[in-house]
């Protein structure tokens, strides 16, 4: 690979990194200028080698301001979620809970009609309608801000420009953009022709196609949509259901589905529901279950909302769709803890709306009770729709005389024995030094909660790891850059930036180092209120078993795992060689007893948002932490207050629902002053 290439590969993951924390997280870990001068450098590279871009390149996503290319949309009316019911009895729980909000306002004799409508698995849009012109389009965001996709929605085939002649002063119509199956399949025959890799699932390619930079490109993608709920309208006729408000979209020119049912018996929307889900591969469009809906929009109105979403409306998700395939093999993974995991490798089926090609067994016991052997047909599904899972054999298909499978006697990373605890589910690996848990150590402390070292991912650790540069998380910060500038992939561009991501990190905050080292117990939280609690490592190490225990949120499990951990010998070498190193090993909060600050903020929770201007991000945070509080990343019932600086748009938008007070830069400083809230 050249510089130039390792250097766009490099610029890649660092934009979209970046995006992510502000963008997904709100969390920015770099000042704006410096992201955007990525940006920059990565656009610039790619216009200037314009057989390096490519069409999933983060530069086409994002743009400079705001890190979004698309301008903010303020929904007026909010686009909320909707709750789910997973089964029948939850689905039945619900129509009971509306009957029992409506009691009385509804007449002894009135029915209450529900309206079952498919729930299209695509992204969620608004379209605006000024006198019958489409003069926005706008994607849900965070349900408050979406982003303005007007010129792409335009490229919309399904999406009138211009409605019929009665249309209304304003209609905000809501609906799902979608990917037909035979547009994804056909897009997808089209990039493997040009020696592409194929898109992964049409929701995601829906939804890359509709973030596009360039217009053009969208209108090449194939998108519809279907219109489902009204937002801000002014005019228009006297609505008094949610089946008449479907109809009057459809004679205003919008694309309203068919596969629209009202039922006045529940028993005959949960029968619907099974002959949908029974048929849902019938159609061009993947669906991922039924939404039903109080029909009467005067009822919907008694009903209304909560934080989240409407009372009126639950959408019932199928369950996890099933596909068989070939198991083809089982192998074990060792784990950072030495833990031997047995995986299912399996011949490559697209279920639950991706290609699965691997799935985990969990543990011997598991593989002997589903009795799955290779070179079974086996039957696959995505739990929670994430994680792939073997759920069973196809028994009536197993070739005859097809051997169980046994668990390995060695582990397969390094050979030495594996054992299982008598009465325990799980078998280790006990060798420290195997290669497969060094590699997992290694990995989980350049990760992101713990060192955050920028480009220190698994292939990089399993090459260094391979290439026996590295044998444990000291010798991160003394790799030999030399030798890995030698390396196939690596340029001096890659190497320098590799190391200046390994510099940096050398400066994270002991509760980083802590929650690296992977101490049996000690997760972030424990991690951090250890760090602070005694302030350095020689604090910590000099601590006695009691002081541990004495530090509020450890119990004694935790404080005798941190206490055992620090005084085994291997660990006091490696703690030296990081020291010698030159890793910080300091919190970046000072002891719990500092006589300096005063503890006003103990069991407050203050959420930090936007950009201040006395204070970092982290400062800020610190200082909170330092008075006894917490402040954790995001806003819930449960917060004391948020401090919302400038641009601190969802996290606010978030406190106001519910109604947590939002603080300004200046009452936060009265806040660390005396704890009180402004009143
Ligand atoms: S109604 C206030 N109807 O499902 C209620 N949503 O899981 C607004 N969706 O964000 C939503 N099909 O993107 C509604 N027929 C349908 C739908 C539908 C798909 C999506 C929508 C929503 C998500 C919630």
């Amino acid at each position: 690979m050249s510089d130039v290439e390792s250097r766009i590969d490099e610029l890649r993951v660092l934009v979209g990194f970046h995006f992510d924390r502000y963008h997904d997280e709100d969390d920015p870990q770099i000042p704006d200028a410096d992201y955007d001068a990525l940006v920059v450098e990565l656009r610039t590279l790619e216009a200037e080698y314009p057989n390096l871009a490519t069409e999933d390149s983060p530069a086409l996503l994002v743009g400079s301001a705001g890190r979004s290319m698309f301008d903010e949309v303020i929904h007026r009316v909010p686009l909320r979620s909707l709750d789910n019911a997973f089964d029948v009895d939850e689905l039945r729980a619900w129509s009971e809970r509306v009957h029992r909000r409506l009691g009385d306002q509804l007449g002894v004799d009135e029915v209450l009609d529900w309206v079952c409508e498919l729930k299209f698995d695509g992204l969620a849009v608004s379209l605006r309608y000024e006198d019958g012109h489409l003069v926005q389009a706008a994607t849900r965001g965070d349900g408050r801000v979406g982003e303005d996709v007007t010129a792409n929605v335009r490229t919309i085939g399904d999406v009138p420009d211009r409605l019929s002649d009665n249309a209304p002063t304003v209609l905000e119509v809501r609906g799902e953009v979608y990917m037909g199956l035979s547009a994804f399949d056909a897009l997808n025959a089209a990039q493997v022709a040009a020696g592409e890799k194929a898109y992964v699932n049409p929701r995601n390619t829906a939804a890359g196609s509709l973030r596009q930079k360039d217009p053009a490109v969208t209108a090449t993608r194939d998108l519809s949509f279907w219109a489902y709920q009204l937002g801000e309208v002014v005019g228009g006729p006297k609505l008094g259901s949610h089946g008449d408000t479907l109809a009057w979209l459809a004679t205003l020119g919008l694309p309203v589905s068919g596969l629209m049912e009202r039922f006045g018996d529940f028993d005959d929307v949960v029968a619907h529901i099974d002959r949908v889900a029974a048929s849902r591969h019938d159609l061009d469009y993947e669906i991922d279950g039924v939404v039903v809906k109080v029909d009467d929009l005067g009822l919907q109105d008694l009903l209304g909302f909560t934080a989240r979403a409407p009372r009126w409306a639950v959408a019932f998700k199928f369950p996890p769709e099933e596909r068989t395939t070939r198991l083809l093999g089982i192998e074990v993974s060792i784990g950072p803890g030495g833990q031997a995991t047995p995986f299912a490798r399996l011949e490559p089926v697209f279920v639950g709306g991706s290609t699965v090609a691997a799935a985990t067994l969990h543990n011997a016991d598991q593989v002997r009770g589903k009795d799955v052997r290779p070179g079974d047909v086996v039957v696959v599904r995505k739990a929670g729709d994430v994680i792939p899972e073997v759920v069973r054999p196809v028994l009536a298909e197993r070739p005859r005389g097809l051997p169980a499978w046994t668990f390995p006697s060695s582990c397969p990373e390094c050979g030495e024995p594996l054992s299982r605890a008598e009465g325990e589910a799980a078998t280790f690996c006990t060798n420290h030094a195997c290669p497969g848990q060094v590699r997992g150590r290694i990995e989980h402390f350049a990760s992101r909660g713990a060192m955050d070292i920028e480009g220190f991912g698994e292939q990089r650790v399993d090459l260094f790891v391979g290439e026996g540069l590295l044998d444990d998380v000291a010798g991160v910060f003394t790799l030999d850059y030399d030798r890995i500038a030698a390396m196939d992939g690596f340029g001096e561009i890659s190497v320098g930036n590799l190391r200046r991501a390994v510099e940096y990190s050398r400066a994270r905050p002991l509760g980083r180092l802590l929650f690296g080292l992977r101490i049996p117990h000690v997760g972030t939280t424990v991690a951090d209120l250890v760090a602070s609690a005694f302030g350095d490592l020689d604090g910590l190490e000099a601590a006695s078993l009691e002081d541990l225990e004495a530090v509020d949120g450890l119990g004694p499990i935790i404080a005798t795992s941190v206490h055992g951990w620090l005084r085994q010998a291997s660990n006091g070498d490696l703690l030296a060689r990081l020291r010698t190193a030159g890793v910080n090993l300091v919190a970046d909060v000072g002891p719990a007893g500092d006589a300096d600050v005063p503890r006003v903020l103990v069991g407050m929770s203050v959420v930090i948002t936007g950009t201040l201007e006395g204070f970092s991000r982290d400062e800020a945070k610190a200082a909170i932490v330092a008075r006894g509080g917490r402040s954790p990343g995001s806003v819930s019932a449960k917060t004391t207050a948020v401090v919302a600086g400038d641009g601190g748009g969802s996290k606010a938008a978030r406190a106001g629902d519910l109604g947590v007070p939002i603080l300004d830069e200046a009452a936060f400083v009265g806040l660390l002053a005396t704890g009180e809230l402004p009143g």
